[in-house]
């Protein structure tokens, strides 16, 4: 089992002025991967770093979140601070999910090279920064769920086997 915690970073979602469509795509790609994956925690804040950063610690100290995936927040808006919120809560950084995720996403549109996505590990959890919209959500996290699957099985020992099979 591998217990998720999905956080939105939105203003507008977070006063309800906006349908959050991130949080629940997510959630069901998640859920369509593998029946392993189950949603623990699921939860709509403003683009506040230090509410942020506050619930990626309790999600990963306390609630013991194998996988911790945002939307949202990791453009240019100066209100876009879920990347610098992931990295003061990380203890190593994992540059190669986002390089995989800008890699697919620029096969799609030259504005993937907006995006300032983060990701890195805290304890046994890994923190993963996905863009705000379902389409660059699909595009990027079904490729990636594998790899990332595999990266936790390592992490926490699952898997000590790190060959290509
Ligand atoms: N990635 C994919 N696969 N598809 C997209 O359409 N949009 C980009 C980028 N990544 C996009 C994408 C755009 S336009 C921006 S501004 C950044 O993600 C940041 O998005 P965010 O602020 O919603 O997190």
């Amino acid at each position: 089992m591998y217990k998720v915690g999905i956080i939105t970073s939105s203003d507008k979602g977070s006063q309800g002025l906006r349908e959050d469509k991130g949080g629940p795509a997510i959630q069901s790609i998640i859920e369509n991967f593998s029946s392993d994956f189950v949603i623990s925690k699921y939860i709509i804040l403003p683009d506040e770093k230090d509410q942020l950063a506050a619930e990626m610690i309790d999600m990963a100290d306390n609630q013991k979140l194998d996988l911790i995936v945002t939307t949202g927040g990791t453009g240019f808006s100066k209100r876009d601070v879920t990347p610098e919120a992931t990295l003061s809560v990380i203890e190593r950084r994992t540059p190669g999910i986002p390089e995989a995720m800008r890699s697919i996403s620029l096969e799609i549109t030259m504005r993937a090279m907006l995006s300032r996505a983060e990701a890195g590990i805290r304890g046994d959890s890994l923190i993963i920064n996905l863009p705000g919209s379902p389409k660059a959500i699909a595009e990027v996290l079904e490729p990636i769920l594998p790899s990332v699957r595999h990266g936790i099985d390592i992490l926490q020992g699952r898997d000590a086997e790190c060959a290509r099979k």
